[in-house]
């Protein structure tokens, strides 16, 4: 099977194309036959070896996928050989790849392996950072910085399936689309000098009770600053590169707050809550409240400037690698 492997930390184009034998699912282990893998600013920067966390070198990039369970290892009860699955895995940029058994899950009815190899990461957070820490409420209205990428599509699309009304901060047309596309109901473009005006008058008098802040930067501050009474501000990551510093009497006067949202170290403390997401997620997608959200789908052979338009900010919606043609 074909795989990308990192030999170093360098620029997409280092990455290279090997072959290598299928992987063996040990105890607790399934093998899946990838159809697509979700790919996100992380992925960019791990590869670049400027994330947080470093991978001991060689490794296969991507840690979630869609695809079909290829083999079942020791102990795996609940998924069958031939199962349609999406979750989170191991090295995913692959034709097949290892996953524990617990972060496998079957695909909703109706969604293509695109879509369900775009839902681990970005949905599991929404869900997650806007039930279980904002606490979002029917009817709110609710600011998505990043809103035309892949978290922020994410986030708009769950919001709307739990009743938000939704803006969107998304810097070009592409991405203005895109979050429209997950549900947004207004635009606006952040990097403008007028974002705070621009977005009063989106919200026509309304108050904004719940910021989704995947990009931090100035953005963070000009957007706490127009919160209401009430207000929640979902601290989400960094894309911008700058880690923002909020004046702690703004919290006071805005008589909101800073709600931290790290879905990642929450599911290490908790085994039990993707597989509760994963449940919650079925249900809003076979209901209709949710639609899955955008998918920029590029095939394997251009994952390099897939790659190169991830780092440079310049996705709308999610980017996912698909490995086959749909029903191959
Ligand atoms: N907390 C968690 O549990 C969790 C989970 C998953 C991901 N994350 C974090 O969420 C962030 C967003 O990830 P993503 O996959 O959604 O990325 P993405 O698809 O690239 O979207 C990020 C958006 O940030 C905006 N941005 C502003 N300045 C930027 C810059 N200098 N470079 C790149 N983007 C910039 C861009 O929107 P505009 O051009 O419209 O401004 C871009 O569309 C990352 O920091 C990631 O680590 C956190």
């Amino acid at each position: 099977m074909k795989r990308l492997v990192c030999h170093r930390y360098g620029p997409p184009k280092d990455l290279v194309l090997e072959n290598a034998p299928w992987p063996e699912p040990g105890p607790g282990q399934v093998s899946v036959r990838v159809g697509a893998t979700g790919l996100g600013f992380v992925d960019g920067l791990l590869i670049a070896g400027k994330y947080q966390i470093q991978p001991p070198l060689p490794y296969v990039p991507g840690s979630e996928f869609a695809g079909t369970v290829e083999a079942l290892g020791a102990g795996v009860e609940g998924l069958a050989v031939g199962d349609a699955v999406y979750g989170l895995g191991q090295g995913t940029l692959a034709e097949g790849a290892l996953a524990p058994a617990s972060q496998v899950y079957a695909l909703p009815g109706g969604l293509s392996l695109a879509q369900g190899a775009s839902l681990p990461i970005n949905s599991f957070t929404a869900l997650y950072g806007l039930e279980d820490c904002i606490r979002l409420a029917p009817g709110e209205r609710m600011l998505v910085l990043g809103g035309g990428g892949g978290v922020g599509t994410a986030a708009i699309a769950v919001a709307k399936a739990l009743g938000a009304w939704i803006v969107a901060g998304a810097s070009s047309p592409a991405k203005a689309q895109a979050a429209r596309a997950a549900g947004a109901d207004a635009v606006v473009n952040p990097h403008l000098d007028s974002f705070r005006e621009d977005l009063k008058a989106a919200l026509g008098g309304e108050a904004l009770t719940v910021v989704y802040d995947p990009v931090g930067g100035s953005f963070s501050e000009a957007a706490f600053r127009s919160l209401s009474p009430g207000g929640r501000h979902g601290v989400v990551g960094f894309a911008s590169g700058t880690i923002p510093k909020l004046p702690l009497n703004l919290a006071l006067l805005k008589r909101s707050s800073v709600v931290g949202v790290d879905w990642g170290g929450a599911m290490r403390a908790d085994p039990t809550l993707n597989p509760r997401l994963a449940a919650r997620l079925r249900v809003l997608l076979e209901s209709g409240a949710l639609t899955a959200p955008p998918v920029d789908a590029r095939p394997l052979e251009a994952v390099v400037s897939a790659l190169e338009d991830q780092l440079a900010g310049a996705i709308a919606g999610k980017l996912v690698i698909t490995q086959a043609p749909e029903g191959a």
